[in-house]
């Protein structure tokens, strides 16, 4: 079992820079934190006198819900932004944006942005500031996902092991990624975590959603345990988990596919296609989905196949845990 050793980060940005050991101690406290939204008060009084202000600049369901909820379970005040009743419409800019909820005492941020880099941006600021206040990415662009990667990991390390979810339950398991990855910053970041575990991770869509370079880039750090393929059938063949990825029209091209049809076609998720893969399969998708496109209804709906209710579920741990890790840790 891996040493866990004290919790050193102040931001989480990106997963390319999490170590084995901060796995297991999200992983840890997201499993004993999740007794608490199964609780009569689905509270704890751990962050009282906190205030955790969610900046999301871009929409969001799962996760700007999920961070309010454990903010709320863990006590925390939470303070929502939404840009469209903001003053960002009156030219104010986002790093004036995040300067005025620091003037109202933030101790957290949670930025979701379009564009990439915007969080790590007000990171700096607030370092330069010397503020204290931890920066959480909540989805930048196409770069990182990083609470969405440690849900997935949980979810899935929690449907071999609930009592126990740890990263060595993924060592040496195919796990299929299949869809728009070009766009996809969730699976920018379960390429770190899942390969950090020792699973074989197969990328499959295709060649305009999944460029080679791409797939070269990544594996170069990955320890050539990252797969390509632009057809689905070799990535699903014996696969032990699926993770189907939304299409992201709003930043396509319309020269990317031909069309949705022809896609579910040749990369939907459909109950006849899961047939390669082990007979225990568990599918993934972290939200929202566009049925009938990257997935039939039948399989995301199948409480037996499907873990995508349990992402959900899962989502408010590893929130609450990454509040409470960065909330009380003394750096
Ligand atoms: N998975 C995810 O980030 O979903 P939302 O856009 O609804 O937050």
């Amino acid at each position: 079992m891996t040493k866990l050793n004290k919790w050193t980060k102040h931001h989480i940005l990106s997963l390319a820079d999490f170590t084995p050991s901060e796995y297991e101690t999200v992983l840890q406290t997201a499993a004993s934190l999740r007794s608490v939204l199964f609780s009569r008060t689905k509270k704890v009084p751990t962050l009282q006198g906190k205030i955790v202000a969610n900046l999301f600049f871009e929409p969001s369901t799962r996760t700007r819900s999920s961070f309010e909820l454990a903010a709320k379970s863990l006590s925390a005040d939470i303070l929502n932004f939404a840009p469209g009743s903001s003053s960002l419409s009156k030219g104010e800019t986002i790093l004036d944006t995040a300067k005025t909820y620091l003037s109202m005492g933030a101790n957290v941020m949670v930025i979701r942005h379009q564009q990439a880099g915007v969080p790590e941006a007000i990171a700096a600021e607030m370092d330069k500031l010397n503020s204290g206040v931890s920066i959480l990415n909540a989805g930048d662009g196409l770069h990182q996902h990083p609470s969405q990667g440690l849900l997935d990991l949980f979810t899935m390390c929690s449907a071999l092991d609930e009592q126990n979810p740890r990263l060595e339950l993924l060592k040496g398991k195919k796990i299929a990624i299949v869809g728009d990855i070009l766009h996809s910053r969730v699976a920018r970041s379960n390429i770190y975590s899942l390969t950090a575990a020792g699973a074989e991770v197969h990328l499959a869509g295709p060649p305009t959603l999944l460029p080679q370079l791409f797939g070269e880039i990544l594996d170069r750090n990955q320890g050539g345990k990252l797969f390509l393929h632009w057809q689905i059938e070799p990535a699903l063949e014996n696969a032990d988990l699926v993770m189907t990825l939304r299409l992201q029209k709003e930043r396509m091209s319309d020269y990317l596919l031909p069309s949705l049809r022809e896609y579910h076609q040749n990369y939907g998720i459909t109950r006849k296609r899961l047939q390669l893969c082990k007979e225990d399969v568990k599918i993934l998708h972290p939200g929202p989905v566009n049925r009938g496109v990257e997935i039939s209804s039948d399989v995301m709906d199948d409480p037996e196949m499907s873990l995508i209710s349990e992402q959900v579920t899962s989502g408010v741990a590893i929130r609450m845990a990454l509040l409470y890790l960065i909330g009380t840790t003394k750096l």
